[in-house]
């Protein structure tokens, strides 16, 4: 089954998908993208996502590339034509094609729209997260603005090596005061001892996980204690449980930080709990639907 890619308007063999070497993507990380998990053949928040990618375009003032409805077509277009139902879809939009010049193009310049689809089997997620994962620590060197969902990434990437290096599956940023901010592409959450759970308030220093916004709102429906505020790791150490989210992680149980265990050392019952119920309120857009007219689950 041969892949597709989408670059610019035409759905292209992925092998074959390239874009200009005056990307400003490719040259300047000028750009932003969104990681959406396919499951069952559906997108998953394709609302949320789209009205993420929505401010970070604002952000950078970068136009979008089509309307977001019809981005939504060719979402689900490319889960339907590279033939999987559980894995994700990346899209990437950045400024477009002009010759090498820090500053934005004059006159603009059209976006750039590339899209990729992948399957990622369920079991080995599951599986992760059925024996929990290793976070390590690392000093949070990114610049005042990841709350924008930019491509700019290398200070994730070295955190996420450093993590891999060290067997972990995640780095935890630390911010100066020694509080966590979050994971290398993760959003971060700790139990206390009285059952609150626990993450750093989305502001200018993290990036607003859907993941995130929706154990949030599962939160507030099953009146659960939420508590966003800064923790450190010193308070992640001692928690009773801790956890990661992300769209292709959901919840997964954290089970050693900095080689300390967390806990009894095995995922807890809020994690593993709360990686069930999610699955129930993600919303849901398949083939033929849009994400007006999908039913909330
Ligand atoms: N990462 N924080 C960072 C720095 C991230 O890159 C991500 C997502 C998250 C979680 O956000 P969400 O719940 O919307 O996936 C938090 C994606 C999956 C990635 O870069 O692959």
């Amino acid at each position: 089954m041969p892949r597709i890619a989408y670059v610019n308007g035409r759905y292209v063999a992925h092998g074959a998908a390239s874009v200009h070497v005056e990307d400003r993507g490719y040259q300047l990380a000028d750009g932003v993208y969104e990681v959406c998990a396919v499951s069952d053949g559906r997108l998953l928040d394709e609302r949320r996502h789209m009205e993420r990618l929505g401010r970070s375009l604002g952000e950078l003032r970068i136009r979008w590339p089509m309307t977001p409805a019809a981005l939504g077509v060719v979402l689900r277009e490319m889960v339907r034509r590279n033939r999987f139902s559980e894995g994700l879809v990346y899209l990437q939009v950045t400024r477009g094609v002009a010759p090498r010049d820090h500053a934005f193009p004059a006159p603009a310049v059209a976006p750039g729209l590339v899209v990729t689809a992948r399957a990622m089997p369920v079991e080995p997620r599951d599986r992760r997260a059925g024996e929990g994962v290793a976070v390590i620590t690392i000093p949070d060197n990114r610049w005042a603005r990841v709350d924008i969902k930019s491509i700019s990434l290398l200070p994730n990437v070295l955190a996420k090596q450093a993590a891999r290096e060290a067997g972990a599956f995640e780095a935890w940023f630390v911010d100066g005061k020694g509080f966590v901010t979050e994971g290398a592409s993760t959003n971060a959450w700790i139990v206390t001892a009285k059952g609150a759970i626990v993450t750093r308030p989305a502001d200018h220093g993290i990036l607003r996980g859907i993941t995130r916004s929706i154990l949030v709102d599962l939160a507030g429906r099953d009146r659960l204690r939420l508590e966003e505020r800064p923790f450190s790791v010193k308070e992640a150490i001692s928690a009773r449980e801790a956890f990661l989210t992300s769209a292709t992680a959901a919840v997964t149980p954290i089970v050693k930080i900095d080689g300390h265990a967390v806990g009894n050392g095995r995922p807890g019952p809020f994690a593993t709990g709360l990686r069930k119920a999610i699955a129930a309120v993600f919303e849901r857009s398949g083939i033929h639907s849009t994400p007006a007219a999908d039913p909330k689950l």
